[in-house]
């Protein structure tokens, strides 16, 4: 899989440690930045991600800010994301599987790199379950563009 990957100046450790990962599994990853320690705004590299997923060119996306919280809102600000914030692994498999989560953001303040690591492998082998949830996904996005659920 080729997967975007987008942080601000807090997630560069946490990429490295992710990015180590993920090829070692066979992933490709595409680095939407940041990549220096300079301070810098999270929403410009969720959207940059963000953008590289709904757009097919990769399949999945990680973001990472501080607490993961700022980058995941933004990245969810564009349409079609499904982005879950996750700080423990359990949630992650689950945004997969019932929530057809296309991006995870993580929090360098929040989580380990070790612990990261098992989050986002955990994360991009875990496979959407279908079924009733396929109705869900589809209410989240019917939101999206101003629908009524009820
Ligand atoms: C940057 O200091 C911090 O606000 C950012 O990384 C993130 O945690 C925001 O949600």
């Amino acid at each position: 899989m080729k997967i975007a990957i987008g942080n601000d100046h807090t997630g560069l450790a946490l990429k490295r440690a992710i990015t180590e990962v993920l090829v070692g599994l066979g992933h490709q990853v595409q680095d939407m930045g940041t990549d220096t320690d300079t301070s810098v705004d999270y929403p410009v590299y969720g959207a940059r991600a963000a953008r590289a997923v709904v757009s097919g060119e990769c399949a999945l996306g990680i973001v990472i800010c501080g607490t993961g919280v700022g980058i995941g809102i933004s990245a969810n600000k564009v349409k079609g994301v499904r982005c879950a914030i996750c700080s423990e692994v359990y949630s992650a498999v689950l945004s997969r599987q019932h929530n057809d989560a296309n991006m995870l953001a993580l929090g360098s303040r929040v989580v380990a790199p070790e612990y990261a690591q098992m989050i986002v492998r955990a994360f991009v082998e875990s496979a959407f379950d279908g079924g009733r949830h396929v109705r869900r996904v589809g209410q989240m996005h019917a939101l999206e563009e101003g629908g009524q659920l009820e």
